[in-house]
């Protein structure tokens, strides 16, 4: 097991780079099962997710090479039983929606990833039955299966990142036109709308509310560039503010990051967008402000638990509303470890920001709530622990070496 120890006071200086998008890269790969033909895709962050859907995917027997493009091809997979390691990560479960382009049967582990929520399934099973398939659940290990897969109209009851994806995979390679009305709008699904299309799909209105996907006959080998990672630059963007000092963050697309570029100026933080960076300065004590989270554009909920880092040493009372999951507090009782005055009622946190963040020893309970911790740590007075830092690493590309390019002091050890 390892942990990070950081050592707390002093501001972030210097310039960082932001790598490529998690939750782009992983429907991305996942998409690329539909792939007769060699993929090369680029700004492939190195993250523990990021491996363990390459496994998965050498699991269903694509020939993948590592080097500083990704290089995939999936000419020859075959179907195979449910693999156990799809338990790890949520994303797995978009390997059904790609599965079903290729195979009429296909069987998958219900998905894991982080304890936010109950996280259901029902939204992309209501899109595979809407196009034909039915599902069948033993032993925790659901079965998708059809004679014709055809388009249709779905309506999503909440515009899910996931369902949309997984709708989207199972469409392309369908039988006519779906429709898939109140989906998700969020930068990663325009960015696998790019790469498939790419590939020869035809889906358009990718980053509207309604999407149209037109089935095609096959896929093609492609090229692609994954978007930079919204939350990661938001992350190191908070980590300024939070600590004082004043850095560039490049390889960052600003309009996908507004509402915390909005919000920090909101609590008197400096950000400057430039084309492909920003530049955040702050003095290190702001203000607090009320947050509540939303579907894309709204404030994103993978940011919430990484603000309610700031305002817990912010200065007065903010109100964090979370509406997306419906158990994404876990944080408050790590933060609380650290001197943070912080009451949750339901999915509203009252946040009153104290003086002085002080050291503790801490663990990360999911990926952005070990984020906050990274954050609350460099912000605090002292020492600060965190163990559980797995969940971390399945997000943030060498995210300690990143925060000591900017003066911070962050080890990782093993303990
Ligand atoms: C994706 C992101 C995650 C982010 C989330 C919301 C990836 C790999 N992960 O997760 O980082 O926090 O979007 O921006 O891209 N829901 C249902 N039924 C379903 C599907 C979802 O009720 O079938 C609910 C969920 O429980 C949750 C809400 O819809 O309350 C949003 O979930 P969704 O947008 O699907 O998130 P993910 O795709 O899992």
């Amino acid at each position: 097991m390892e942990k990070f120890i950081i050592e707390g006071g002093r501001p972030l200086n210097g310039s960082v780079g932001i790598s490529g998008s998690k939750n782009s890269v992983l429907p991305i790969l996942a998409a690329s099962l539909l792939i007769k033909g060699k993929c090369t895709i680029y700004n492939v962050p190195h993250l523990s997710d990021v491996y363990t859907m390459i496994d998965l995917l050498r699991y269903y027997g694509a020939d993948i090479k590592e080097g500083i493009a990704l290089e995939i091809d999936c000419t020859d997979i075959d179907n195979r039983p449910a693999n156990d390691k799809a338990k790890n990560i949520r994303a797995s479960f978009l390997i059904v929606g790609a599965l079903l382009g290729r195979f009429k049967k296909v069987s998958m582990h219900m998905p894991g990833g982080c304890s936010i929520g109950l996280r259901p399934v029902d939204l992309h099973l209501k899109g595979f039955c809407c196009l034909g398939a039915v599902h069948s659940f033993e032993k925790g290990i659901i079965t998708i299966e059809y004679d014709r897969l055809r388009g249709n109209e779905i309506y999503l009851d909440f515009p899910s990142v996931g369902a949309t994806e997984n709708i989207m995979l199972a469409s392309v390679l369908a039988e006519g036109t779906t429709v898939i009305s109140n989906c998700a709008i969020e930068p990663e699904i325009v960015d696998l709308a790019d790469f498939l299309n790419s590939a020869g799909a035809d889906i358009k209105g990718a980053g509207s509310d309604t999407i149209v996907i037109n089935g095609t006959d096959a896929l093609h080998g492609t090229e692609h560039n994954i978007i930079p990672d919204r939350i990661e630059a938001g992350t190191f963007m908070l980590a300024v503010a939070g600590t004082g000092g004043c850095c560039r963050i490049k390889n960052v697309i600003c309009d996908h990051i507004k509402p915390v570029i909005l919000k920090l100026r909101e609590i008197d933080a400096e950000v400057k967008e430039e084309d492909n960076s920003v530049i955040v300065a702050s003095d290190g004590r702001l203000p607090n402000t009320d947050i509540k989270t939303m579907p894309y554009p709204g404030f994103p909920t993978d940011m919430q638990a990484i603000f309610m880092s700031i305002m817990a040493k912010g200065i007065g009372t903010g109100i964090v509303n979370e509406t997306v999951f419906e158990n994404r507090f876990m944080h408050v009782g790590e933060l609380a470890r650290m001197g943070a005055n912080i009451t949750v009622e339901g999915r509203t946190a009252v946040v009153k920001g104290v003086d002085m963040l002080k050291g503790a020893n801490v663990k990360a309970t999911d990926l952005r709530a070990g984020a906050g911790l990274v954050l609350s740590g460099l912000c605090a007075e002292g020492i600060t622990e965190i163990g559980e830092i797995q969940y971390i690493d399945r997000g943030y590309e060498k995210i300690e070496e990143k925060i000591r390019q900017l003066g911070g002091k962050i080890e990782r050890v093993r303990s």
